[in-house]
């Protein structure tokens, strides 16, 4: 049922105490210059660039935090996403040991080497990244900002080749609810989940607001059609774009090809568009 609206005030803590964001649960582990490991959970954490050429995240950070100041001194983390299994893990390295404390000496979680960068990874963790710095941007009077490299990405064995309907519920990754009072926090577990359809619009397949200036052949147009329609106008000009700069009079099949090599998009994963 519809209900009537009211203003909220805004206090401190408004995003955790009123305003619910449910949110992804990471543990990062980073180090400091002597090698000290230090893990701590953040869910202010978002995809930021997509693409393969410069994939990246951004996380925000308290700039007090041991996690902000390791970051900033050696460039190098791990976001690690543990299964709802571990949340009680989790919560014992959010508290406030003193610097040099290696949190997850006080769980049951196993540090594992990472593969590109030197702090850990934790074994019980189905989802994992390895990040290094691109740049950091100190609010003012507020939190740091991360925005991360992911040099690796490291998931359990299997767990790529799987539908996202059997991968959801075989990572069982907790969302993140907030707290009250910074002392009781809330996590959804994904076991029920449902999945809705993007469908076309009507004579979506027709390409929509596609405009084409230069002649495409059969192939191209037929290709372009298998890009998802949220993108196809970016991409048919970006498309343009790149014939013309290799001086064709006309768009083909092998421009497209070309062009997704150079954003790191291959066969693997316009088939994965295909309907
Ligand atoms: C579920 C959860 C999510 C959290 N997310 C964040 C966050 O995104 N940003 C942040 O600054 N603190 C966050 N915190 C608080 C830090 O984990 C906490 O302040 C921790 O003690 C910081 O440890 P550190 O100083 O070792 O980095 C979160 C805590 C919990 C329990």
């Amino acid at each position: 049922m519809v209900k009537k609206k009211e203003e909220i005030k805004i206090r401190p803590f408004w995003y955790s105490d009123i305003w619910i964001f449910p949110k992804m649960i990471t543990i990062i582990t980073s180090m400091d210059k002597e090698g000290n490991i230090n893990a701590a959970p953040y869910s202010h954490i978002m995809q930021y660039d997509v693409m393969q050429k410069n994939p990246r995240m951004l996380i925000g950070f308290r700039q007090e935090s041991h996690s902000f100041e390791n970051i900033c001194a050696t460039g190098e983390f791990v976001v690690n996403c543990p299964s709802a299994d571990y949340l009680d893990d989790m919560m014992e390295t959010a508290r406030f040991w003193p610097e040099g404390v290696n949190e997850l000496e006080h769980t049951g979680l196993t540090m594992i080497p990472s593969r590109k960068v030197k702090p850990p990874s934790i074994e019980e963790c189905p989802q994992i990244a390895e990040c290094t710095v691109d740049q950091i941007i100190r609010l003012d009077k507020s939190s740091g900002i991360i925005i991360a490299n992911i040099e690796a990405i490291v998931m359990d064995e299997g767990l790529e080749q799987m539908d996202r309907s059997e991968r959801i519920p075989a990572m069982n990754l907790p969302v993140g609810l907030g707290d009250q009072n910074r002392r009781y926090y809330y996590h959804a577990h994904t076991d029920n989940v449902s999945m809705h359809e993007l469908a076309e619009p009507p004579g979506g397949q027709k390409g929509g607001k596609i405009k084409m200036t230069m002649d495409w052949d059969d192939k191209a147009v037929e290709a372009l059609m298998n890009i998802p329609v949220a993108v196809r106008k970016m991409v048919s000009e970006r498309l343009e774009e790149h014939a013309q700069e290799k001086g064709a009079s006309s768009v083909t099949a092998q421009h497209l090809v070309e062009m997704g090599e150079e954003y790191g998009i291959d066969e693997e994963l316009f088939a994965r568009f295909k309907t």
